[in-house]
């Protein structure tokens, strides 16, 4: 049978990413996973597309020497700073979050109406504007940064006054633009779905890219026959360059699940 037993490489800016590992051993329960977490240097979404992208490289040159046979870059900020340079430089397949993403808003808008949140990089760059563009380019964006939700979820304060607070603050400009759709374009947000919702209503349908970019692999390995064909259990691995301790106890929230297997690494030397 043809097929690939080598891991998927995984990689993010920190925890966040579990949110896409969350979806991808969903969609793909036989695919052994490899995740790797910058923790020592997150946030990237308040950094520059230049500092972005050495990052991303030392990530993805880690996971190559893990011998990976294709990367997912589960961090909405990298992807769009950075996706194009990394897929022009490895022989794999490469897997971002914007392009699902930005496919599943175009689908599901009535009102040509998308609004969209992620970090400041991810706003600035363009990238989910461009993606949505080259799709439908009648179709009008509205995009915001939401800084303060990265550290509200990693706190746990997923459902509490102040979270509500930020949201409102944040997303009650929404109301007047007319959205139907709003892309969740950063990894921590999914965490958040309850009090978004709840801000701007049920008639706005909010677009999760991790589900969207979970499927996308699966289609992926399945088209060049890449899936993996062992009868046996995969075993995870998770990488962090800080904390593994922190990365074990909010990362349980993110995935829902046990972690075991973390190690830390520094990867400025690979
Ligand atoms: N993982 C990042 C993203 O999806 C959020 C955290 C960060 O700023 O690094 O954009």
């Amino acid at each position: 049978m043809i097929g690939d037993n080598r891991p998927i490489g995984v990689f993010d800016s920190g925890i966040g990413g579990l949110t896409v590992v969350k979806e991808l051993m969903e969609y793909l329960p036989n695919e052994e996973i490899i995740y790797l977490g910058d923790t020592a240097r997150v946030p990237y979404g308040t950094k520059s597309k230049e500092t972005v992208t050495r990052f991303a490289f030392e990530c993805a040159d880690f996971l190559m020497s893990k011998e990976v046979k294709m990367l997912v870059i589960a961090c909405n900020t990298i992807s769009a700073s950075s996706l194009d340079e990394i897929e022009a430089k490895f022989p794999i397949p490469v897997q971002g979050v914007i392009i699902p993403g930005a496919r599943a808003a175009v689908r599901a808008t009535k009102t040509k109406r998308i609004g969209i949140i992620g970090t400041e990089r991810t706003i600035s760059s363009g990238a989910y504007i461009d993606a949505i563009r080259a799709l439908d380019n009648e179709i009008e964006i509205f995009p915001k940064a939401c800084p303060l939700f990265v550290p509200l979820a990693e706190e746990g304060w997923l459902d509490i006054e102040v979270t509500y607070l930020t949201a409102i603050e944040y997303l009650a400009p929404f109301k007047l633009k007319g959205i139907d759709t709003l892309v969740l374009a950063c990894t921590h947000y999914p965490l958040l779905k309850g009090v978004i919702q709840r801000v701007v209503g049920r008639r706005i349908t909010l677009i999760d890219s991790a589900d969207e970019t979970a499927k996308t692999v699966a289609e992926t390995l399945k088209k060049m026959k890449l899936e993996r064909m062992s009868d046996t259990l995969p075993s995870h691995h998770f990488y962090v360059t800080d904390n593994p301790n922190k990365f074990m106890q909010v990362g349980e929230r993110f995935l829902n699940k046990e972690i075991r297997n973390i190690e830390e690494i520094d990867i400025t030397n690979i």
